[in-house]
Parts: structure tokens; sequence; C-alpha cells
């Protein structure tokens, strides 16, 4: 198996001027964080970070002190001026025998390892892309440009959708370079390409550092977590 981490991003919403995988929380980057549950995973896996290409010496000094002997299972390359397109310099890094592949963002860095492998389980399983996904709590509407509601969406169809995001790795390769726009997560792409996918249960540890709130939350779990 093969588990790519986006972490290029520069974190412009989190307003702390250093691309986001890199901002501390509670003593260790956010980076650091998102590896430690991937390196916790009973089966090993190759482990490729995308990281910010102006920071790669950095991101990739942190990510060998996580993975520490498990250092050979590790890859750290540049990521590229979107998402997709890190996803797919993360692709193009992976081992040839990696028959399943897990892609996932680092800002969502509390994701427990259990989340890896049960989505990993069901993608070598099933062979369709597997998403994680919650209930949605609140009402989602949409609404025009001037701020008009058009319509309300029946919530108990809809899912936030989280990751790690697990794909046949062929199909998933395939359907990247067929691809002609940005989708926002990795799933969209794969089901533009033809293919099913599927939810399972998400975890609420798997919440997206994004906002300075976010970040809040995210150094209370890390002090009541013993740092
Ligand atoms: O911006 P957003 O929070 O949606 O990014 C999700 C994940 O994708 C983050 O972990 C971020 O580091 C990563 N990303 C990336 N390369 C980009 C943009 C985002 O690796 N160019």
């Amino acid at each position: 198996m093969g588990v790519i981490i986006v972490a290029a991003g520069s974190g412009s919403r989190l307003g702390r001027g250093t691309p986001k995988a890199l901002v501390p929380v509670v003593g260790a980057s956010i980076l650091e964080r998102a590896l430690r549950p991937v390196f916790g995973m009973r089966a090993p896996a190759q482990v490729v970070v995308v990281a910010p290409a102006d920071q790669l010496a950095e991101a990739r000094m942190l990510c060998e002190s996580v993975a520490g002997v498990a250092s050979d299972h590790l890859t750290v390359v540049a990521g590229g001026s979107t998402r997709q397109q890190s996803v797919a310099a993360g692709l193009a890094a992976l081992d040839e025998s990696v028959r399943t592949v897990l892609v996932h963002d680092a800002a969502r860095a509390f994701t427990p390892s259990i989340q890896f492998e049960l989505v990993a389980a069901a993608a070598e399983e099933t062979g369709a892309g597997i998403i994680p996904a919650l209930a949605v709590s609140d009402t989602i509407k949409q609404a025009d440009a001037t701020g008009a509601v058009v319509r309300t969406l029946d919530r108990s169809e809809l899912v936030a959708v989280q990751t790690p995001q697990g794909f046949p790795r062929d199909k998933l390769v395939a359907a990247y370079s067929a691809a002609t726009e940005e989708y926002t997560d990795d799933a969209a792409l794969f089901a533009a390409a033809g293919h099913p996918v599927s939810i399972i249960a998400g975890d609420v540890l798997a919440f997206k550092i994004t906002t300075p709130w976010d970040l809040r939350r995210a150094e209370a779990l890390a002090r009541e977590s013993g740092g």
C-alpha cells in the first residue's frame, strides 16, 4: 500500500505566513502530527510526503524524525501550485509494487490510524474508491452571487467528506492523466473517470485545520493527549 500525504498548501486562511504543514501545534508541526498515525499503522506502507518546494529540506528532516527506523519507506517530493498537482507529484513517486493508494491531507493531522486501515481495507476489498464521511449537522442551502437563496438541500442525503481517500492505484493514475479540470477532492476526479465511489464512516478527529479557530481546537486536542 502507498499513502500520499499532501502538505504543500500555503495555509493562507490560517494567516501564519508559513506553509500550513510547518505551523507548530504545541511543540510538533501539523506535518509531524499527520505522519505519526500513518507510521502507527499495523501494516507497513510506502509514505510519500508532498511538501512545499521551497521548504523541502526542512520538511524532509521533520518527516525523517517521525519515520525513524521506517525512513526507508519514506519519500519526500515537491508539490505543485494546486492540490491536484501536488497529488499528481505524489502519484509519480509511488513504488511500482503499490496496488492500493490512500491520499490524505496533512491538514487533517489528528486522523487516527484506524481510519487509514479501514479505508485501505475497503478499497482493497471492493476495488472502488472509498471515502470517509460524516453526516452534516447544519442545514445546507445553495445561494446565488447576490446572496439570494436558490434552494435548500435535503440534509439527510448530504455528507461531509474527509481523507484519507483510498483507490486502486492504476485506476487513479489513469484518472489523473485523463483529468482536464480541477476537482476539490480525489474521489470527484476518480468518479469523473467513470469509477464507483463509496462512503464509509468518518471520524470527528479527522477535521481539517484550515482557520485560526481550527488551530485552537487542534492545540486543545494536543494538550489533552499530553502534547
Ligand atoms: O487548502 P486545503 O486545506 O484544502 O488543502 C488540503 C491539503 O492539500 C492540505 O494538506 C494542503 O497542504 C494540500 N495542498 C497541497 N498543494 C497545494 C494546495 C494544497 O499539497 N498546492
